[in-house]
């Protein structure tokens, strides 16, 4: 497959987990990536896995903070200044904090809602008048949270309900400029995420193996899972739909205890 010849991709969040792999999976497809991601080292070497296909251009990396309105600005000001158009922008980054009513700060919200609401509001905003251009579009990196409610991690799971509100209306909105907007919403992706909001490794492989019950194919899933739906769904493949809310995640969603 060659899906993403001559398509412009930024992906947020580029330098770890879900990111990496869908940078990945896309430079094989022929994209013109640019990654973004705050750590250079990180960015560094997983450019150094995407090497260009199907007479792509090395993947253009851009250290920064999503959150940083500035940041934001630059990410998509260098990629149309290096590459002239943007076709397709997935935004990846994201961050998880665990925390209930009674104990999660105001700033643990803040945080939250600034990396996986926010900045996702003000990027989409700033990459809509390329991505009219193109007639490109946008894929959402959600979480079967925003679609479920699951105590324990009140923020984040706002957050990805907000998302799913932002993606739904949003395609709504572009959709008479031929924008398509979409999210996936993965389940337990074996990353990083947990062990950055402070899981040790005990507790990871134990959380894990309870993933086995609370994914109805029995497991967590791995990122190339994650990757093929956004490929799919930033794809010519999927030109008739937008506003989807898409879970990929061994179909817990569709769960209820019994
Ligand atoms: P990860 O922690 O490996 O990746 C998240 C990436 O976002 C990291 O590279 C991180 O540096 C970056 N990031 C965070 N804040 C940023 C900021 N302010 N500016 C720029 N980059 C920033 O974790 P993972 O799992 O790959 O997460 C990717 C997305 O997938 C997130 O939106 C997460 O909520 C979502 N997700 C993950 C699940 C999982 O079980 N791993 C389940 C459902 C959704």
């Amino acid at each position: 497959m060659a899906d993403f010849v001559n398509k412009v991709v930024i992906v947020t969040g580029a330098s770890s987990g879900i990111g990496a792999g869908t940078a990945e999976f896309l430079a094989k497809q022929g994209a013109w990536l640019v990654l973004v991601g705050r750590n250079e080292e990180n960015l560094k070497s997983v450019a150094a896995k995407c090497p260009p296909t199907h007479g792509a251009p090395q993947p253009l990396q851009i250290v920064a903070d999503v959150t940083i309105e500035a940041d934001a600005k630059r990410i998509i000001d260098t990629t149309i200044e290096k590459f002239q158009k943007l076709n397709v922008l997935v935004n990846n980054a994201g961050i998880l904090k665990r925390g209930t009513i009674e104990t999660s700060t105001l700033e643990d919200y803040d945080t939250v809602m600034n990396v996986n609401v926010r900045s996702i509001f003000h990027l989409t905003q700033l990459a809509v008048p390329h991505l009219i251009a193109t007639k490109g579009n946008v894929v959402n990196v959600s979480s079967v949270n925003g679609m479920r409610s699951f105590p324990g991690v009140l923020a984040y799971n706002m957050s990805k309900a907000a998302l799913d509100q932002l993606t739904q209306c949003v395609a709504l909105e572009l959709a008479d400029r031929g924008i398509r907007v979409n999210s996936v919403n993965p389940g337990v992706i074996v990353t990083n995420i947990h062990k950055r909001d402070g899981m040790d490794e005990a507790a990871y492989a134990a959380f894990l193996e309870h993933s086995k019950s609370t994914h109805a194919l029995g497991r967590a899933g791995n990122t190339i899972e994650v990757a093929e739906s956004i490929a799919f769904l930033a794809s010519e493949r999927a030109s008739f739909i937008t506003g989807a809310i898409l879970p990929v995640d061994g179909g817990r969603h569709s769960m209820c205890p019994r």
